[in-house]
């Protein structure tokens, strides 16, 4: 069995080599670089991890991984023109890089790629893996366009907030790994448990994204520190610190998001502080973790198989990037 850190560093040389062609250079040189400027390549990882869990990783499991890490960061590049986001993974965004026309159109051609590599992939197993694949990337729309929508709410619930988390980050990274089982012919129970760790993994995930937003080290998240406070993103954080704050510092937080003065993160910071999120995260995170852990004890997988999936769930909720 393969570690994270093994696949993750095979990913890496694979995304070292070009994946377009060499001209128009103005279209293609920032899809290139979007792919060169590193990612933690979690979820053509955890696309590989699934198959090994079944069988050796086979030449259709790369292909599909490759076409997984092409659709995030197509989805990475619209994300950060949706999210005015100057920085990721500690580099320019494509769009502050290149302009947003050329970053909309590096986007549209890194998915058509995408289907380019899943073309590739034997027919017995095509047809799933495609109606799959579609139905994540409807989805994932849904949950980026709620997540805009709530940008202009006041009040958002945490189911809605769970909602949108689950349609815009979690579906991509529970499909990864159900389409490295199905890849490795995995009995139907087995893919509907590792597809709710992963959807339940996801989730824990995009919570420990959304706390790093927050109050990341600058230094190592890579991406603007604050920029969902300054967006009004309806996080958990903002979602609790409503719910939980005095009425005079749930006034002032209606204030900051409504006025946008400059020292708007600094003074919405404050506030996540004195309602004390950190513990507020810690209990979501450990909440899906062990429902997630829960579902992978029940796939119908030898146990030692399955500890690189129960190191990397450790680490998705840990990490500070
Ligand atoms: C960023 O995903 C987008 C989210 C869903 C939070 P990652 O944190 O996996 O980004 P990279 O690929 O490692 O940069
Ligand atoms: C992005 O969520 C999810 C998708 C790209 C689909 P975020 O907007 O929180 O991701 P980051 O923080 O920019 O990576
Ligand atoms: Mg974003
Ligand atoms: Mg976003
Ligand atoms: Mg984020």
């Amino acid at each position: 069995m393969h570690s994270f850190q093994e696949l993750s560093e095979k990913i890496n040389t694979h995304f070292n080599t070009r994946h377009f062609p060499e001209t128009p250079a103005t279209l293609y040189e920032p899809a290139e670089y979007i792919l060169q400027i590193g990612g933690k390549r979690i979820r053509p990882a955890i696309c590989l991890m699934g198959n090994e869990l079944f069988d050796e990783i086979g030449a259709d499991a790369y292909h599909m991984a490759t076409a997984i890490e092409l659709f995030h960061n197509f989805s990475l590049i619209h994300d950060d023109i949706m999210d005015k986001a100057p920085l990721r993974r500690g580099m320019e965004t494509v769009h502050t890089k290149y302009g947003e026309s050329t970053a909309l159109l590096a986007g549209d051609v890194m998915l058509v790629r995408a289907y380019d590599y899943i073309s590739k992939i034997k027919p017995d197993h095509l047809p799933k893996v495609l109606q799959l694949f579609n139905k994540v990337g409807r989805e994932v729309c849904e949950g980026q366009q709620l997540d805009m929508d709530f940008e202009q709410k006041e009040t958002v619930s945490l189911d809605e907030y769970v909602h949108m988390i689950t349609l815009k980050t979690s579906v991509l990274l529970a499909a990864s790994l159900q389409f490295g089982a199905i890849l490795g012919g995995a009995a139907g129970d087995s893919q509907h448990h590792l597809y709710e760790f992963g959807k339940n993994l996801g989730i824990a995930f995009q919570v420990q994204d959304d706390y790093l937003d927050a109050f990341g080290d600058p230094e190592k998240f890579g991406k603007q520190v604050g920029g969902d406070i300054i967006a009004n993103k309806k996080t958990f954080l903002m979602i609790y610190a409503l719910e939980t704050a005095s009425a005079e510092q749930r006034k002032e937080l209606k204030r900051l998001m409504q006025e946008n003065p400059a020292d708007k993160v600094t003074k919405v910071l404050q506030i996540f502080k004195d309602c004390k999120v950190d513990a507020w995260a810690n209990e979501l995170k450990e909440k899906y973790l062990q429902t997630a852990l829960q579902h992978l004890e029940d796939t119908a997988v030898q146990s030692v198989r399955k500890k690189p999936l129960t190191e990397l769930a450790a680490y998705l909720i840990q990490r500070e990037k």
